[in-house]
């Protein structure tokens, strides 16, 4: 079994390594996915003459008294007996949503996805009017009334216009088609037409329209397994085009370009659609539309005029071709396995907008707690008690930071997930507190397959319970086969299990209920194999068939299936303790909404330069997908990198939200004390960098669980006009800091270019060379030795950092801080601080710290700058922290108060263009040296001068002003 073979895996990554393509479906090998592209050939053959066969009955709608949504019923002219109900509502920040079900069908199509991914059911707005025209409903809105959805009747037709635009169009193609539920030895058989045939047929004849024959209506074949589909054909069909965007990206997880390329069309870069269906891939590709472990049915459709992004909310597998009839629009074509069709049109315009819109619909992600934006150190398996306190000894004499080591599913006895395997792990609770005591946490893993037997108390209660997930009878419960051999799920679809789940995590006794009395309140939990990963199942998952809590079958959940794993788990680590304290869970797979519960990864890599860059580009995609705390296996899961990969995979992996290093079992040991020197002190640099720019990653992660804006922000989503920056998917902003970083991927690289895309001076982080863009957008080389990682400052920008090296990032806690500011082109800059005690919830209280920096001319024509510290919080009170709005927010707050003899101990200044005559702080002059900097030439770009002020004996939490004379 699967199990068995990666256990024999090579030490080293073998020259060719490739997925078992065998193991997934291709589009071909899916009846669904078959049955939709047909329907888009036919289409495409038709030309002209392809016409939808729904339309609205325009008598039956019906205008809600809130005025704004309406419901009608939808017929289509090929099965004139089957009713089809459409409901259209408009949310009050513009989001459109678009709902269309069968009403009263042989069956219940599943129509729960939304709610699983939705924060809460949205507000409509209150100020639209529908009005009802002859051919088609429609209303504007928006604060300049230009925004406009039309909903035609014949054909059903559903348009977003802004300004008049076409933005986005729903069956525009006509490609929209819900297969009604039918009895199976009622269903019509057509007689076969002649190709020629084919071509004249009108638009009422179902041949024309879904083909000819009933493709694998009943039973679908795949190897050797059978789905027995009981309820017959379901998929949905939809096409949604963006006429007036070039552009369109997310639909995380795929390892692709972020800009997506086509699936069909001419020229298509993949032959294949982009699969939604969370799989356990093993060795991946690092250039495929093939699924991957986690599904969000997002959609960014960009031009430098406009974004607007759709949610497609649905559960099971789907498929995505994209195609782009112009290079300035995109023809998209989504096929579903079943489900009602539910789909959030966003407006936007701005990219910030549709992030707001989307996060409001699922949530912004969580604030994480403030050790979990540290390094984790994670391999397949650290062998017991005594190893782990070894790795970290060796950790603490080499001085390299580390906040939290990982126990992966070795440490179980059998794989019984909480039971610890005594014999090497004699002490669990003294081996944690050993390592919590300065601070750092552990994470073990829990993975959502239980060992069907006796002894172990989890599988017993979840079985006496009837928790778990039954198969295809709907009576007997799965029996699958994973690492603890033969396994049983929970099935967390069933309300029974959300307590219970919680309880196994208590710490304390719980009477006669199991709980994990041998572990601590700061063990973290890792949820893998949540796809659910299944080795001898279809695809590696779970059979579709199999039933789920409500008799929903596994095909219709699919897909949301992880992220409930992940939200239970969540609420367990977070309820474990009275106050609540925040969670840490990472998992593997996911779904629109999961950035509620924690952090993600990208699986098992490889270690290859390919994989590194590929990792790169989809931590950009989950960002899209509104989940930001991702990263990728430091290193590559598989294969043993050498030094010099492993330092490059380093430095990728500080700028990731979520920095983990990780290796398979058979991997050689590769934590960063083994390697020789130079590269040793490298990643001991490249650690420390991280641990300096805590107070940048806690503040992008502040603003992302307010605005939902990404922590990470490819070019598109910083500068939505600058169209050379579209495509471009290897360099991003961290948050709104200012921060610039092109990760090396390549081996040997000594410099690199880096598109700066305005005209604007941006300063090296580490050499302060300085390097102007320009208003069309202009490439700049940058120094990449093997020790540098490409890092800019944008002109314009404050980063607040702390630079004492630490062993944790708790240890920090009290350190002062360091302030670059790198002047912009106007000698102005800007920047946050967000800090909080990084652990509970009392942020939410009020108790937290908020700065904003400011560097600006003292007069309008002045030469002299002024630099001020000023209290945000009090400026915007109503978007502090989290999520929750504060209505008062008290400077002088518990928080601030404990951070009061906090220091600003240097700070550093870009581009002051002449050596001070003072920098005074009210009257006291301060202590400084100016370096000045090499002007540009033709042979190079200069350095900025640089302007350093020690200690100036101000505090972080207070107000403050220095005043640089020139
Ligand atoms: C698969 C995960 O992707 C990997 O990270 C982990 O080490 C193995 N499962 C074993 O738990």
């Amino acid at each position: 079994m699967r199990a068995f073979c990666s256990l024999l895996l090579l030490a080293a990554v073998p020259a060719v390594l490739a997925v078992k393509t065998q193991d997934f479906k291709t589009c071909s090998q899916s009846a669904f996915c078959r049955r939709g592209r047909g329907l888009s050939a036919r289409a495409q053959e038709a030309s002209s003459s392809w016409v939808s066969p729904y339309s609205v009955d325009a008598s039956t709608i019906s205008i809600a008294p809130n005025l704004a949504s309406f419901t009608a019923a939808v017929k289509s002219s090929l099965y004139p007996d089957i009713k089809f109900g459409l409901d259209v509502r408009i949310h009050d920040d513009g989001v459109v949503r678009v709902r269309m079900d069968e009403v009263d069908g042989l069956r219940k199509r599943y129509d729960g996805a939304a709610s699983w991914a939705l924060v809460a059911e949205p507000e409509l707005s209150s100020k639209i009017r529908w009005s009802v025209g002859k051919a088609d409903v429609r209303a504007k809105y928006g604060d300049k009334k230009d925004v406009e959805v039309v909903v035609a009747f014949n054909p059903l037709r559903v348009t977003l216009l802004q300004g008049g635009k076409e933005q986005v169009v729903l069956n525009g193609k006509g490609l929209l088609h819900m297969e009604h539920f039918r009895a199976k030895e009622n269903s019509p058989k057509e007689e076969p037409a002649g190709e020629s045939e084919q071509v004249v047929m009108q638009v009422n004849n179902r041949a024309w329209f879904e083909g000819d024959s009933e493709d694998e209506y009943w039973e679908e074949k795949f190897g050797s397994w059978t789905d027995s589909k009981p309820k017959g054909p379901e998929s949905l069909s939809l096409d949604i085009s963006f006429p007036n965007h070039g552009h369109v990206y997310g639909i995380p997880q795929h390892a692709t370009r972020l800009s997506l390329p086509t699936t069909t069309g001419e020229n298509a870069y993949y032959s294949e659609p982009y699969r939604l269906y969370n799989a356990d891939v093993f060795e991946y590709l690092a250039d495929s539309p093939m699924s991957l472990y986690g599904s969000i049915p997002v959609m960014h459709a960009h031009s430098a005029g406009s974004t607007v992004a759709i949610f497609n909310a649905v559960g099971s597998e789907t498929w995505i071709d994209v195609a782009h009839p112009s290079p300035k629009s995109t023809e998209t074509h989504w096929i579903s396995e079943s489900g009602i069709l539910d789909v959030f049109i966003m407006p936007g315009p701005t990219p910030a907008d549709i992030f707001a819109q989307y996060t409001r619909l699922t949530g912004t992600p969580a604030l994480p707690a403030h050790w979990a934006l540290g390094y984790h150190q994670c391999r397949w398996n650290y062998i017991s008690s005594n190893d782990v306190r070894d790795v970290q000894k060796r950790f603490d004499m080499e001085d390299m930071p580390v906040d939290v080591f990982w126990l992966d599913i070795e440490y179980a006895e059998e794989h019984k997930y909480f039971i610890w395997d005594k014999k090497n792990f004699p002490d669990p609770v003294d081996m944690m507190h050993d390592v919590e005591d300065i601070g750092r946490k552990m994470v073990v893993i829990i993975d959502p397959h239980l060992k069907r037997t006796d002894n172990y108390p989890v599988y017993q209660e979840a079985n006496e319970r009837g928790l778990l997930v039954k198969s295809a009878d709907g009576e007997k419960d799965y029996e699958g086969w994973c690492w603890s051999g033969s396994s049983a799920w929970i099935d967390f679809f069933n309300p029974n299990s959300w307590d219970w789940w919680k309880t196994l995590f208590k710490t304390l006794p719980q009477g006669d209920r199991w709980s994990w009395t041998d572990s601590t309140i700061d063990t973290y939990i890792w949820n893998d194999m949540n796809e659910p990963s299944v080795f001898n199942g279809p695809e590696i998952s779970m059979p579709r068939d199999n039933v789920h809590h409500g008799g929903w079958e596994h095909r219709d959940i699919h897909n949301i299936n992880g992220m409930l794993l992940h939200n239970l788990t969540s609420q367990a680590v977070m309820t474990r303790t009275d106050p609540p304290r925040r969670p840490f869970v990472l998992t593997r797979s996911f779904y629109a909404g999961s950035q509620r519960f924690g952090a993600m990864w990208t699986g098992d890599n490889l270690g290859t330069w390919e994989h590194m860059a590929a990792g790169v580009r989809m931590v950009l995609a989950n960002n899209i997908g509104g989940f930001s705390f991702a990263g990728s296996d430091v290193g590559g899961f598989f294969g043993n990198p050498d030094s010099e990969m492993l330092v490059r995979w380093y430095q990728v992996g500080i700028f990731s939200p979520f920095f983990r290093a990780h290796a398979h079992i058979d991997t050689k040991r590769r934590e960063p004390y083994l390697l020789d020197e130079p590269y040793k002190s490298i990643i001991r640099n490249v650690l420390r960098m991280r641990y300096s720019m805590l107070p940048v990653w806690y503040t992008a992660f502040r603003e992302t669980s307010v605005t939902g804006l990404p922590v990470l922000r490819p070019h598109y989503v910083a500068f939505p006009h600058d169209e050379a920056g579209f495509a471009i998917d290897d360099q991003f902003f961290v948050g709104s800091s200012g921060l610039l970083v092109k990760p090396i991927v390549e081996k040997g690289a000594t410099h690199t270019t880096v598109y700066l895309p305005e005209d604007q001076v941006y300063y090296d982080y580490f050499t302060h060379d300085v390097h102007r863009g320009a208003s069309k957008g202009k490439s700049v080389t940058i120094q990449a030795d093997l020790h540098k990682t490409p890092l800019l400052i944008r002109g314009g920008s404050i980063v607040p950092t702390r630079e004492r090296p630490r062993r944790s990032s708790p240890l920090m806690k009290y350190d002062p801080f360091t302030l670059r500011i790198a002047l912009s082109n106007q000698d102005v800059a800007h920047g946050e601080l967000y800090l909080d005690d990084g652990e509970t919830y009392s942020h939410r209280d009020g108790h937290f710290v908020w700065r904003e920096f400011i560097a600006e001319k003292t007069e309008k024509k002045s030469k002299a700058v002024r630099i001020s510290s000023r209290n945000l919080a009090a400026q915007k009170p109503g978007e502090a922290v989290d999520g929750v709005a504060l209505t008062k927010y008290d400077g002088s707050n518990d928080f601030a108060k404990s951070m009061a003899d906090v220091r600003v101990e240097r700070v550093v200044i870009f581009g002051a263009a002449t050596k001070p005559a003072s920098v005074k702080m009210g009257d006291s002059e301060l202590q400084w040296e100016y370096t000045q900097g090499v002007a540009a030439s033709d042979k190079r770009e200069g350095m900025a001068s640089v302007l350093v002020i020690k200690d100036p004996g101000v505090s972080i939490t207070s107000d403050w002003e220095i005043v640089v004379q020139a």
